[in-house]
């Protein structure tokens, strides 16, 4: 699944990565069927390493849908970790408690229904990791909340830089100086900019599913 690269980097990924867990393969063609905007399991993979590197206990997603990426994670958390899900689509969530119900990992999950940007509030950090996956237009503010609760070489990981609800040469546009085509891709170009001028990160731009932004805490 991936929406930027070429079919012959796509089959390479599909042939390199390691085979995902039934339940996982079960949960990307259920996204496939329902044409839910997952990140796909080159980022799933890619966010497990992501989260590994970071030794994360706890992960907070902003949009986790019927809990997809938060699969991922879970699968590469402590026994006494936490994952936060958030969605405003309760029905959401009770798929994603379906899903995660049947996963192996022990990690404790919080299903919260509602505005990510308020939930996150009633949390204290620190967080190792937080996913935004919601409203285009809210990532900046989102890394800004995020940027307390984060743990000391945590990371924030932003999905659709370059894909999704925005296409890859509207987004450069934007980025060169062009007046964006719409507001996620000024929300997107908004973020890039924001996260690779912070002193406080090292950000990299990572052309796998959608396009995602990973910027670690220094
Ligand atoms: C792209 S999907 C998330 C996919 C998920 N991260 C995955 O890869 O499995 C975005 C989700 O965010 C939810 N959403 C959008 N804005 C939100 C907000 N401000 N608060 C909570 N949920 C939000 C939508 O209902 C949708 O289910």
């Amino acid at each position: 699944m991936n929406d930027v690269l070429s079919d012959t980097a796509d089959a390479f990924l599909d042939a390199a990565n390691p085979e995902p867990s039934e339940l996982l393969q079960e949960m990307t063609e259920y996204g496939r069927s329902e044409d839910f905007p997952i990140v796909g399991p080159d980022v799933g993979h890619l966010l497990g390493v992501v989260a590994t590197l970071a030794g994360a206990e706890r992960v907070f997603e902003f949009g986790s849908g019927y809990g997809y990426s938060g699969a991922w994670f879970r699968t590469v958390l402590p026994a006494d970790g936490e994952l936060v899900l958030t969605d405003y689509d309760e029905g959401n969530l009770e798929t994603a408690r379906e899903f995660l119900g049947r996963q192996d990992e022990d990690a404790t999950v919080r299903y919260e229904a509602g505005d990510a940007m308020e939930l996150f509030e009633r949390y204290d950090g620190p967080f190792d990791v937080v996913l935004l996956d919601h409203g285009k237009t809210e990532y900046v503010d989102a890394f800004e909340d995020a940027r307390g609760k984060l743990a000391d070489g945590g990371v924030v990981v932003a999905d659709n830089m370059m894909a999704g609800p925005v296409e890859p040469a509207d987004v450069t546009a934007a980025l060169q100086g062009d007046e964006p085509v719409d507001d996620h891709t000024e929300g997107v170009a908004d973020y890039i900019e924001h996260v690779r001028g912070d002193p406080d990160f090292e950000t990299a731009f990572v052309p796998l599913g959608e396009g995602v932004a990973i910027s670690v805490k220094r």
